[in-house]
């Protein structure tokens, strides 16, 4: 059992061979946080790591005693874990130790997305119940260890025993103290078309955060904090990561005190929320996942991409291989019929492309978009036949048929507008903002789950659709439900996520078969709460495959390859004008899952033969590009970001695929090599160039090589020869496949 309890110091050891968390029940029944970090000896008594008892900053102690889920106005001054105001109006709070247990395995958290367990062993849970007295509140903290990763998983259960009505301010799934402040914080910001820039900054005294308040995680900043040492690397040193598996308003954070300790602190953003707990009510948080690495960056994404791959992801699609797709979004737009969808369609499936996505503006009169959300029934102008006809059609091809919906969002101009003005997100008696011409359902609402729960299942159940792309394309404004009075109006952002939570849960259970994707205008939603029902996002609406390097390699910090819906798209490309070689948008978006979003009729034949050609490889390849574990070798975040380079590897290492990247090409830069990682240095292996040529670059790679040769000396990825690099140009991309020779273990 992971999970160990040293009755005499009252001191429980979460612990595996990669991690330990310690806490201890304090002399006064606070709980006190002792240490995360690398694992630790199961050898007797840990409570000599702190104090006795709960000090605050009062004048019996300098500095404050960690605290394992603080709460405020008893002296700790830092940022809390817990607020909440009693019916006298005072926000005081004292939880104290009650009791404890462990159990195996992991519990599920009411109606909110988590990771899980599937098989005896594989996690253990503590769950301590601390209580309040003069407030009658109740909170469980549950603290999960899985026993063969660095993941300790927690949150938080509140209950009202008591007989009046608690709000709570601020429910925090996590905080984490930590005894020094010599940090660096690591975060993925960005904006729509630049999702999940690499941010990096020196922790200073005070608060510095991230967050959301626009209803959902946004592609502002992700809901995950890194903090690392200024001297950690992709494959050194000491990194914790904090991730929340939620789509909603969060807050992420790191507060240094006056004695320079770090607190950390992550869950929903307590910034427009509050939450009534009647007596007897509960409330639960989302989870925080938190992952020590003493080994990098690298250990630390390996850690968040094996969990979030197997053991949040669910379903059929989690382990299966996921299909190429052709959208028609870029090549259409909303301009098409039928006939236009089946020539594109002919010709993907011509090129060995496998399903057939319909984008947005097939239903209602959906010619652009300040028209028709809602209406999810097919434009029969377009669409002779519907979509059950389209749909037949395609798979008569031999391809699978997908669709797009949006369905928390509602246009003016549309019937379920006029039939319910009343379900739209809004404040009465002020006007609604506007958004990409659209208003937002009132997902907190019973009805309007239970409606598209119905038009959705119908139009899922009658047509044979594989796959959907959920998009939302707008954040919330003027909040306010109706359905709730006016104390609970703090509940509305909460309680949204859980209606489209549920929404997902209800259509992923009727549909089991159906690939969910998710999206929002991109990576707007890219979490770890949508993952757990749809097991693949639209990393961003950005396909240029230059602008894709730096998006990929930041979403990858957190998430996994599996999870990185990737496109190859036309040229000039439609977001950025640039114009790039082919094989280098394939080469970016071979990482990931693959798709192409152009239209494949107005490919020029040599372009055509190249599509194929890269379909071929990477159904070659697909579980290496889909589900193999990814190195990050050179960031494009780092020096002038001209290179990007990284790889992706099967688990006993005989198979690789490094992908290698330049942006502008360079005059006379000399030559250079990349060193690989994660190879077996006694092995060799067979390495093969893709584009295929009599560059020196390939005929410089191309043949046996040792594993430690790869490792120590390194690929050559620019030529010595200044006149070769001339003809190279820019925005280019070399593949670089490695395959173990038999037999295994030497090389000559
Ligand atoms: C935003 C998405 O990210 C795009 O891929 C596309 O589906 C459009 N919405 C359609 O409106």
């Amino acid at each position: 059992m992971p999970i160990t309890f040293d009755a005499t110091s009252r001191t429980f050891h979460l612990r595996n061979e990669q991690v330990s968390y310690l806490l201890r029940v304090l002399e006064n029944g606070t709980l006190g946080h002792l240490f995360f970090g690398g694992s630790l000896v199961e050898a007797g008594s840990y409570g000599r790591l702190s104090g006795g008892e709960f000090l605050g900053y009062s004048n019996r102690a300098a500095a404050p005693v960690p605290h394992e889920y603080p709460t405020s106005g008893i002296g700790d001054y830092r940022v809390p874990a817990l607020v909440a105001t009693q019916p006298d109006g005072s926000t005081a709070l004292d939880l104290r130790y009650v009791s404890h247990r462990v159990f195996a395995g992991k519990p599920a958290i009411a109606n909110l997305p988590s990771t899980y367990v599937q098989g005896y062993g594989e996690a253990d849970t503590l769950e301590i119940l601390m209580l309040d007295t003069p407030a009658s509140l109740e909170v469980r903290l549950f603290f999960s260890i899985y026993s063969d990763r660095p993941v300790v998983t927690r949150s938080a259960r509140l209950r009202n025993v008591g007989e009046v009505p608690l709000t709570v301010e601020c429910a925090m799934s996590a905080t984490l103290d930590l005894p020094d402040s010599e940090w660096e914080l690591v975060q993925l910001s960005g904006a729509w078309a630049r999702e999940c820039q690499v941010r990096t900054r020196h922790l200073e005294a005070g608060s510095q955060s991230i967050g959301s308040v626009r209803g959902a995680s946004g592609y502002q900043h992700n809901p995950l904090l890194i903090l690392k040492r200024a001297s950690t690397s992709e494959e050194n040193g000491e990194a914790y990561g904090l991730s929340l598996v939620y789509s909603g308003n969060f807050l992420a954070e790191a507060e240094v005190d006056v004695y320079n300790t770090t607190r950390l602190r992550i869950g929903v953003n307590p910034e427009g929320f509050s939450w009534t707990l009647d007596p007897s009510a509960e409330f639960c948080t989302p989870e925080a996942v938190l992952v020590y690495s003493e080994a990098g960056l690298g250990a630390l994404s390996d850690a968040f991409h094996g969990l979030y791959r197997d053991r949040l992801a669910r379903g059929v699609w989690r382990e299966a291989p996921r299909p190429i797709v052709i959208n028609n979004w870029e090549a259409t737009y909303y301009d098409f019929d039928e006939a236009r969808l089946l020539e594109i369609a002919t010709a993907a499936q011509g090129l060995g492309i496998e399903m057939f996505v319909l984008d947005d503006g097939w239903f209602g009169r959906r010619d652009g978009d300040n028209t028709s959300l809602g209406d999810w029934t097919a434009n029969k102008a377009k669409l002779p036949g519907g979509i059950e006809g389209l749909a037949r059609q395609i798979e008569a091809l031999g391809l699978r048929f997908g669709i797009w919906i949006e369905p928390e969002m509602v246009s003016q101009r549309s019937q379920l507008y006029a039939d319910h003005a009343d379900w739209v997100v809004g404040v009465p008696k002020r006007p609604n903002t506007e958004s990409r011409n659209q208003l937002v359902l009132d997902m907190s609402r019973r009805e309007v789950v239970d409606h598209l729960f119905g038009v959705l299942s119908d139009l899922l159940g009658r047509a044979p659709i594989s796959y959907v792309k959920w998009d939302m394309n707008r954040n919330i404004t003027e909040p306010f439900s109706p359905s709730l009075p006016a104390h609970r109006q703090g509940e509305f952002f909460h309680r949204y996520i859980l209606g489209t939570y549920e929404l997902y849960e209800r259509l992923t259970r009727a549909f089991p078969q159906v690939l969910f994707e998710s999206c929002a205008s991109g990576g707007g939603r890219f979490d770890p709460g949508m993952l757990f029902f749809a097991p693949q996002a639209w990393t961003s609406d950005d396909t240029d495959a230059i602008e894709r390097l730096k998006i990929q390699w930041g979403t990858s910090l957190c998430y996994p390859l599996s999870s990185m819906a990737a496109h190859v798209s036309a040229v000039p490309n439609h977001q950025t004008g640039r114009v790039t070689p082919i094989a280098t948008r394939a080469a970016v978006a071979f990482f990931g899952v693959l798709g192409y979003e152009l239209d494949p009729v107005a490919l020029s034949d040599e372009d055509r033969e190249a599509v194929a050609d890269q379909i071929a490889y990477y159904k070659a390849r697909r579980e290496l590009f889909q589900r193999g574990r990814l190195v990050r070798l050179r960031s494009p975040f780092e020096g002038d970001g001209n290179e990007t380079a990284w790889m992706t590897m099967s688990a006993d290492s005989s198979r690789a695929v490094v992908g290698h990247y330049r942006v502008l090409n360079q005059p006379n830069r000399g030559p250079s090599r990349l060193r690989l990682r994660g190879l077996d240095a006694k092995a060799s292996y067979r390495v093969s160039v893709w584009p295929a040529g009599k560059d020196p670059v390939s005929t410089a790679n191309s043949g046996i090589r040792g594993g430690d040769e790869l490792m120590r000396v390194g690929l050559l990825v620019a030529s010595e020869n200044p006149v070769d690099s001339r003809r190279v140009g820019d925005f280019t991309a070399r593949l670089f496949d490695l395959e173990a020779q038999e037999p295994a273990g030497g090389h000559a």
